[in-house]
């Protein structure tokens, strides 16, 4: 797998592998059988807790979003989310908090107004602390390292000394003890790829002397969007990872919890995180992302003939097919600045789409 792939969605009636269900019931509560995360694989011993996959697309004005079908248990609350591309992760983890809780703006009250901004707090499973979270699509884990762990735990069932215990639903835990015989991954392992996880870099922005990336640039910021997707952090001055440390990165993220509406709202909240609450996508990167979701192919040989098969998805559910369709979804806080992206003349946009793709 190549390491920055994220995921797309997968055709009508195909199991969505690439995918986290996160589930509850209606209370938001551990599901009874399905525990938080459901586990569509498992080892051949053991029973699949089900399958989801689209059993269609609802379209509407030229947008479409994903009807899923469930073949074992239908949890009342659940929150789908494709897998993310894992760039520039220990870069994100070396802003300072003070940094991004600065940005915060819970009750409005600071121009610009709509536009309120929540930090996410979760409890890191190592010291039990209260952190900022940081990582995954509603920031619900508070460093690489807890995110690793957490993908062990739930995506691949192997336990850590950060999460040692497994989620087990009651199916699983009846049967076969599901927790009990299951491996654990030693710190050293473990370390080591959170090591390098968080070194995997980020491509340089491209085609920076454009007219049409410069006027882009311009217009994302007249328009709003960098209120959200912010441009520019330094990273801490001291980091174990001396590559990490006092870095001037440009994100486009404000790593906060934005209510984006009820378009692409879920119904299962994450820590502080509603269900119409996601965290700002960092942006760097957005412009190869389609060639790594849908990889290169080489039909005369040889290095440097790799040819790009592009496959745009983006967004949380990877519903959006091209970088307006995922401008043109944003809703609730971020309702204002789409409205002003639809005002542009047309090459006022097309500017704002070509700078998005030199990131
Ligand atoms: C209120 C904050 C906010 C504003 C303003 C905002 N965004 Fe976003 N943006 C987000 C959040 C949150 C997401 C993630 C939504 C999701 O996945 O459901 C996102 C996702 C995106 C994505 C998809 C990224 C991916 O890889 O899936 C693009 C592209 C994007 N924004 C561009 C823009 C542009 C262009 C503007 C200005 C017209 C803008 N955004 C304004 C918060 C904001």
């Amino acid at each position: 797998m190549n390491e920055m792939a994220s995921a797309a969605p997968a055709e009508i009636g195909e199991s969505l592998t690439k995918w986290v269900f996160k589930v509850a019931t209606a209370d938001g509560e551990t599901h009874p059988t399905l525990g938080n995360v459901l586990q569509p694989d498992t080892l051949a011993d053991f029973d699949s807790e089900g399958q989801v996959v689209i059993a269609n697309w609802l379209e509407e004005d030229g947008l479409r979003q994903p009807q899923y079908q469930f073949t074992g248990v239908r949890p009342d609350k659940f929150s789908a989310r494709i897998a993310p591309p894992l760039i520039g992760l220990g870069l994100l983890e070396a802003i300072g908090e003070q940094a991004i809780i600065a940005l915060e703006d819970v009750d409005d009250k600071v121009a610009p107004f709509g536009i309120s901004g929540r930090a996410q707090k979760v409890i890191d499973p190592i010291t039990g602390d209260t952190r900022l979270g940081r990582f995954g699509w509603k920031a619900a884990t508070s460093s690489v390292k807890h995110q690793v762990a957490a993908a062990l735990n739930t995506d691949i069932g192997v336990k850590t000394t950060v999460l040692p215990v497994l989620d087990c639903g009651s199916e699983q835990n009846a049967k076969h003890q599901c927790d009990k015989g299951s491996a654990t991954l030693d710190d050293e392992h473990l370390d080591n790829l959170v090591k390098y996880i968080s070194l995997l870099g980020v491509r340089a922005q491209r085609d920076i002397d454009q007219t049409n990336v410069i006027n882009g640039k311009a217009l994302f910021s007249q328009i709003g969007c960098a209120d959200c997707h912010t441009p520019t952090f330094t990273t801490v001055e001291y980091h174990p990872l001396v590559e990490l440390a006092g870095q001037t990165i440009h994100p486009y993220s404000d790593m906060l919890l934005h209510d984006m509406g009820p378009g692409l709202a879920d119904n299962l909240g994450e820590g502080l995180a509603s269900g119409a609450e996601w965290r700002t996508t960092p942006l760097w990167g957005i412009g190869l992302s389609a060639c790594v979701t849908g990889g290169v192919v080489n039909l005369i040989g040889g290095q440097g003939n790799e040819v790009c098969t592009p496959v745009h998805s983006y967004l949380h559910d990877g519903r959006a097919r091209t970088l307006e369709e995922a401008i043109l979804w944003h809703g609730g806080e971020s309702e204002a600045s789409k409205e002003q992206y639809e005002q542009l003349s047309e090459d006022e946009k097309s500017a704002v789409l070509a700078f998005l793709k030199s990131l």
